[in-house]
């Protein structure tokens, strides 16, 4: 939820805060802003909306300088307009700041600097922010102390960054709580250029070497990084090196990352199984720390993530249970933070993050920490808090993912889950050769079986064309394709704003059954398996009631095929590996549902891809 930037060098300052607010717009899109310095005072830009409409402001007033800071917002405080929009400064305009992050005294903090005079414009909490600094400089501190000063005085998550005329070489940065990095690079003239951003596609390709910051960590960097810990003492930042490329974080060929994402799939899920399965037969994750002997005398795991990451925890859950054979449960971090949850020491919490920033999902696991529980992370970002802070971490290897709806983290973590209990089954001597070669077999055949569904792109858009006017779509699966119900009744809602819900299957009748009528249509997901019949007549109660069903099946199933209104077919797979498939024609039919609804799939309204207030 929002994005800083900060640069000095020899480049044109806007230029490069544009670039990295650009990549940083998947965290936020409500507006944005720059301050820079022009011949050594601040002047500052700033917009309601994209980042496309403050380059639009941009031109209007060509900027000349080298250093600067910016800020593309999720409006947690106050309504997205261009009084709330950072950044913000003093009534002098010689300090701007922007922030990420929720100050939570704020409110106090303003009463106070009320009191002393001071008047605020906006309705944010970043604002106390420049008027703090100010009236510690005013008392007679340095700015630098004034920045400390400041920071000691504040209570929530954030990550800052300043410029103050006081030091116009300079641009000030403090992390607690939100994510902060340093780059550093070099332009063609050998000039050494430094950066700062949330997050690594903000300075690629210009950086070459990152420091993540830790919490507690604040400094300045002019032509120098200068970096101190919470009490004062000064610390090197140790930089390394950026993995990302810029063809990971451009769109290429593809119009919207969403599309890009979901067809990157089948590749992905190649990289994951080679780097994953040894000699054809043994399961590793080579970093994850955990001693075999401690894993497989685990007797219990709790799984607890938000969205999208939750629904694939509800696969892992079943993973686990029934290949693993240990008890696991899935439950959504904002319960299991606040639920006081009851568990033995050898339980182990696991929690599910795409960003690795989620502050629920942060909180989870502090809350298993607080209760000397042992917390593994399984997260994409893999110098993200939430990694940095677990017992184990288990890396994703999705990729980076921008579009704001979550696709192949989705399948990235189901393989993962699968992976990981297929490895605890192995390690706790529940597993034959056989039955681990038969599972690496078949899963070496899923990237093709992924690849032809892709295939069927333009079936998914027709039916997309009978979904587009639709108020209320409902989604039904069971086993393990309740949570793929789930997850397409997310995607789509989360895009298109169509209302979508999710169900058990067999709790269909208790309630939502009610919801029923020609106008409604219902999405099956019945694949091959065990359920399929189950599901034929879930399929016949809403078709009894003039609904219009479309189902997910495996290709050949003319039985279902004869049932439905219309079908959108997978390859033939165990039930278990289904949900890697059956997922797919639903994030397609989510996409070409908002397309032709005219939705921005890639920053759809309300939502911000890294959530990180509460
Ligand atoms: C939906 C979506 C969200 C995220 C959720 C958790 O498409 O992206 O529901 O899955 O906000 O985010 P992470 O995985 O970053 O913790």
């Amino acid at each position: 939820m929002c994005g800083i930037v900060g640069y000095i060098g020899p480049k044109a300052v806007d230029s490069v805060l544009i670039v990295g607010l650009e990549k940083l717009e998947y965290r936020g899109y409500d507006s944005a802003g720059i301050a820079y310095f022009d011949r050594n005072e601040i002047s500052i830009i700033k917009e309601k909306g994209r980042i496309a409409d403050l380059e639009e402001q941009i031109k209007k007033y060509p900027v000349e300088g080298h250093i600067g800071i910016g800020h593309t917002r999720w409006a947690t405080h106050g309504e997205p307009s261009k009084v709330n929009a950072h950044p913000h400064m003093n009534r002098d305009k010689t300090i701007a700041v922007v922030q990420n992050g929720i100050i939570e005294n704020y409110l106090e903090l303003k009463t106070e600097l009320k009191s002393l005079g001071y008047m605020f414009i906006s309705e944010t909490d970043t604002e106390v922010l420049p008027h703090m600094i100010d009236r510690y400089v005013k008392e007679g501190f340095d700015l630098e102390k004034a920045f400390v000063k400041t920071l000691h005085r504040l209570d929530g998550k954030y990550a800052i960054a300043m410029i103050g005329e006081k030091n116009p070489d300079r641009v000030y940065f403090a992390k607690d709580g939100a994510p902060l990095i340093l780059a550093e690079g070099e332009n063609l003239s050998g000039k050494k250029e430094l950066l700062l951003a949330s997050d690594v596609p903000a300075f690629v390709p210009l950086a070459k070497s990152a420091y993540y910051l830790n919490d507690g960590e604040w400094g300045y960097f002019d032509s120098t990084i200068h970096l101190f810990d919470r009490p004062g003492a000064q610390i090197n930042a140790f930089m390394e090196p950026v993995a990302i490329k810029l063809e990971d974080i451009s769109l290429g060929e593809y119009e919207h990352f969403m599309r890009k994402e979901i067809y990157e799939q089948p590749e992905m899920l190649e990289r994951i199984l080679a780097e994953r399965i040894v000699n054809n037969e043994t399961i590793e994750f080579s970093e994850l720390k955990f001693p075999r002997e401690y894993l497989s005398k685990v007797a219990r795991f709790i799984i607890q993530a938000c969205g999208t990451s939750l629904n694939s925890g509800m696969i892992g859950k079943l993973y686990l249970e029934q290949v693993a054979k240990k008890m696991a449960d899935a439950d959504y971090s904002s319960e299991f933070r606040y639920r006081n949850p009851v568990a033995g020491g050898d339980t182990l919490v696991i929690g599910i993050s795409q960003s690795g920033e989620t502050a629920d999902t942060l909180a989870g696991l502090r809350e298993a920490k607080s209760k000397f529980l042992k917390v593994l992370s399984f997260v994409n970002n893999i110098n993200s808090t939430i990694a940095r802070e677990s017992d184990g971490v288990i890396h994703l290897m999705a990729g980076p993912e921008i579009g704001v709806a979550s696709t192949k983290a989705y399948t990235a973590q189901l393989t993962h889950m699968l992976l990981f209990a297929y490895h605890v089954a192995d390690i706790s001597w529940l597993l034959t050769s056989e039955e681990k070669r038969d599972l690496i077999k078949e899963l070496k055949t899923i990237p093709d079986k992924m690849r032809k569904i892709l295939q069927y792109e333009t079936k998914i858009k027709e039916i997309a064309e009978r979904l587009k006017n639709r108020n209320s779509v409902l989604f039904l699966g069971r086993t393990w394709n309740h949570a793929t119900a789930l997850e397409g009744a997310l995607k789509l809602k989360e895009i298109s704003y169509i209302h979508a819900e999710g169900y058990a299957a067999g709790e269909f009748k208790h309630g939502p059954i009610a919801l029923v009528s020609a106008e409604v249509p219902v999405v099956v997901v019945a694949p091959k398996g065990e359920m399929r019949t189950k599901l034929i007549s879930n399929l016949q109660e809403v078709k009894a009631r003039n609904g219009e069903v479309f189902a997910i099946v495996t290709e050949g199933d003319d039985e279902l095929a004869s049932l439905a209104d219309a079908v959108l077919e997978v390859p033939e797979s165990s039930e278990i590996l289904s949900p890697l498939l059956t997922i797919l024609p639903l994030q397609l039919l989510s996409y070409h549902t908002a397309i032709l609804r005219g939705c921005d799939v890639d920053k759809p309204r309300n939502l911000a891809k890294s959530v990180t207030v509460e």
